[in-house]
């Protein structure tokens, strides 16, 4: 090959390097590593990033130098030189993405190797999911779902249930990811690095309401961890504003879908406002009470216009004891708001 040539290729290679250089540092694909896990996952993924740019570049250049050195001349209809391949060339071609693959799959071992250790002493929470809420249980056996609130720096194994279709659990800036399975107790491991609040989503879709099914990951420091552990962690909010209807109601996970003003953090827009309850009453020419009960255990007979029905459970008159059932209803009935 004349020198020439040989530079041309080479200019051609880096120009195809800085382009695909450019795209993948300057576009901010992932989200900035917010646990241990996701900086290795992350590790592995540039590794395979400066791989792929390298062939690329190669490549391109070979390719776009093809196309314009060897162009065929106007008017020009005889065939091509006969060619018979070429043993050293292939040799090479084989050997080097060989090594490449290899070294990928060694390093994607390794990550996911050390993802999934948990260390001596980890904190151990139930997530449990279903259409459409997360529910975070503690080691001291309460329970929360306006939010998983996780010490920074600490080992988490979260252990994942459902209680009735597939749902998911991803924290994309945590980087771990997992199915939770009617049945199974997948877990996953994710060490907080990052003091802040991280989106939760549902990635299994799991009915009508599977796009609303977020929650919010907190990442504490460890003296605020331990100080909202030891007080707050041991009161949940909402008992103070209802007592145990309200407990009912956030444990239920009814404020994934509904509003409800007098429940700090219920805001949910799947299912209709909680706080027009008088006037969904008054439509469906029902008393108030008689309503209220009659939505939750049989939640398809009356349908909110511009609802559909079939996405509320329809098992709550299994799952809400009868006296705390009846406690939700009046707390309801007496502190809607509309
Ligand atoms: Cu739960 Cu999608």
């Amino acid at each position: 090959m004349r020198r020439g040539s040989l530079l041309q290729l080479i200019a051609l290679t880096l120009v195809a390097f800085a382009i695909g250089t450019a795209v993948a540092v300057f576009v901010p694909w992932l989200p900035t590593p917010a646990s241990r896990e996701a900086g290795r996952i992350w590790f592995s993924y540039w590794f395979t990033i400066w791989i792929c740019l390298g062939i690329f570049s190669i490549v391109a250049a070979v390719l776009i130098y093809a196309l314009l050195k060897f162009r065929v001349k106007e008017g020009d209809l005889s065939d091509g030189p006969p060619v018979h391949g070429h043993t050293t060339l292939e040799i090479v071609w084989t050997a080097i993405p060989f090594v490449l693959v290899t070294a990928i799959a060694i390093v994607s071992a390794i990550v996911l190797a050390k993802d999934s250790r948990a260390g001596r002493n980890p904190l151990r929470i139930t997530v449990t999911t279903e259409q459409f809420a997360y529910t975070f249980t503690y080691p001291n056996g309460k329970s929360y779902t306006d939010a998983l609130r996780l010490p920074v720096n600490r080992h988490v194994v979260l252990t994942l249930h459902s209680r009735d279709v597939i749902h998911s659990f991803w924290v994309p800036a945590m980087g771990q990811k997992s199915d939770a399975v009617p049945g199974l107790n997948n877990s996953i491991v994710v060490t907080p690095d990052r003091i802040g609040s991280y989106p939760i989503i549902c990635t299994q879709l799991c009915g009508l309401g599977h796009a609303y099914m977020r929650n919010t990951a907190i990442v504490m420091s460890a003296a605020d961890y331990a100080t909202w552990y030891g007080s707050a962690g041991s009161t949940p909010p909402p008992a103070a504003a209802g007592g145990g209807a309200a407990a009912t109601f956030t444990s239920s996970g009814c404020s994934a879908c509904h509003a409800f003003k007098a429940i700090p953090g219920a805001a949910g827009v799947v299912g209709p406002s909680l706080d027009k309850l008088k006037a969904a009453a008054a439509a469906a020419h029902e008393d108030l009470a008689a309503f209220v009960k009659e939505s939750i255990v049989d939640p398809n007979k009356y349908i909110a216009p511009g609802y559909q029905p079939g996405v509320m459970p329809p098992n709550f008159a299994q799952t809400i004891p009868a006296d705390k059932l009846d406690q939700l209803v009046q707390y309801l009935a007496e502190n809607t708001s509309g």
